[in-house]
């Protein structure tokens, strides 16, 4: 255990996330920095003879460098890249077929939501929403053709946290079905699913494994080479591939993840204190609180938290949030996360818009609720911020 209370990480994550995958004598002019490949195809010795790649689309070494390293990060054996986390979801879910059965946690990406909800169940996958806080509630949806269970934790946007280990020793009981663990919010630095059992781990790498906020990217690490030649058939297959260019910038950002991530949690805790004494906000969402219902959980299971986080509103209504943002200063409304720069949003009417009215009073994601993505900038300035927008519009 580390002095914050959280499990303690490992010391060379972040020489993995600098070197594997990026070895200068894979390269003829030994260099340091990989380079941006950004043929589409490969001449061949003869017809279907290559040594390394074919056409861009199944494989091209930009690709590979990001892939190789990124699973690293995972503790993973496989890595794949996609063209966003949503085309990372979408061919997981192509390896189930008309009349499997899925299991998706009820608090999750709005997008997530709206795929598994109006797509894949058009395409002949039943799917049902539960809350997996309570890992009894997985076991009891578990149906003769469940083939996936899908967890997000911590959840977006009420930020609870799921037991993974306990899920995945259900998920095990079940020898036809497999786990996959959205970890976007944590990255690989603060949680590595993988680890705790689970058979997938997938990213929105837009997020904070990009961190800049100038990549739309996905990716699927895992252990299992079968279910690793088969995603990898998918993605050929299907084709939503990132760009050779969108992969340098990811792997050059992979580079500083660990800093990032460190100074995101310290300015998302800090914030979180500050909001939870504040006469302006009726309740904040932040597992690192000892307030937060999974804060043993949370410690025992990640190695840290980072800078996302909810919080109600005083009067927890929409004229009063639609105020707030317009007073902020330091903070930009956006929707997205995890990158330098500090957003916030109000995810009712902007990401889980998609989500159907009653699920979301039933969630608790109201016109009050507002979700806090901490950046890299000084805390004070984040705090000051908010102080001075929640004390125009809140009158206590
Ligand atoms: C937790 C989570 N998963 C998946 C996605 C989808 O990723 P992308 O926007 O890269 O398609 C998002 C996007 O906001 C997200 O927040």
């Amino acid at each position: 255990m580390s002095e914050s209370g959280y499990k303690k990480n490992d010391p060379s994550f972040s020489s993995r996330a600098i070197h594997e995958g990026n070895e200068p004598e894979q390269w003829n002019h030994l260099a340091v920095v990989p380079p941006i490949s950004m043929s589409t195809t490969f001449k061949q010795g003869g017809p279907a003879e290559f040594k390394f790649y074919e056409y861009g689309r199944s494989g091209n070494p930009t690709r590979s460098v990001l892939e190789k390293c990124l699973a690293s990060t995972e503790n993973a054996k496989h890595g794949l890249t996609f063209s966003s986390g949503l085309a990372a979801t979408t061919t997981i879910t192509h390896l189930l077929s008309a009349g499997d059965h899925m299991i998706s946690m009820d608090d999750l990406y709005g997008g997530t939501n709206r795929y598994f909800r109006r797509v894949a169940s058009r395409m002949g996958i039943e799917v049902d929403f539960v809350d997996a806080v309570d890992p009894k509630n997985v076991e009891a949806a578990f149906k003769p053709n469940t083939k996936m269970v899908w967890i997000e934790t911590p959840t977006n946007p009420t930020m609870k946290i799921v037991d993974i280990a306990a899920v995945a020793a259900i998920v095990k009981k079940h020898t036809k079905s497999f786990l996959a663990v959205d970890n976007t919010f944590m990255s690989p630095y603060f949680q590595r699913p993988l680890d705790l059992g689970a058979d997938m781990v997938m990213h929105s790498v837009t997020k904070y494994i990009n961190g800049h906020t100038d990549v739309i990217m996905g990716a699927v690490c895992t252990n299992r080479d079968d279910l690793h030649d088969e995603l990898r058939f998918l993605q050929n297959a299907i084709g939503p591939v990132p760009s050779p260019f969108d992969c340098y910038l990811v792997n050059r950002s992979l580079k500083t993840l660990a800093l990032r991530m460190e100074q995101h949690m310290k300015n998302g805790l800090a914030v979180a204190k500050f909001l939870e004494t504040h006469p302006c906000v009726e309740k904040v969402l932040h597992p690192g609180l000892p307030s937060h219902p999974q804060h043993e959980l949370s410690k025992r299971q990640c190695f840290g938290q980072s800078g996302m986080l909810s919080f109600y509103i005083k009067g927890n209504d929409l004229e009063t949030s639609k105020k707030f943002f317009k007073q902020l200063k330091v903070f930009t409304l956006a929707e997205s996360l995890g990158g330098y720069e500090s957003l916030c949003e109000l995810p009712s009417l902007m990401t889980h818009a998609s989500v159907p009215e009653e699920d979301r009073k039933k969630l608790g994601i109201t016109d009050g609720l507002i979700r806090v993505s901490c950046g890299l900038e000084g805390t004070e300035d984040l705090i000051k911020d908010l102080d001075q927008a929640l004390k125009a519009v809140v009158h206590v």
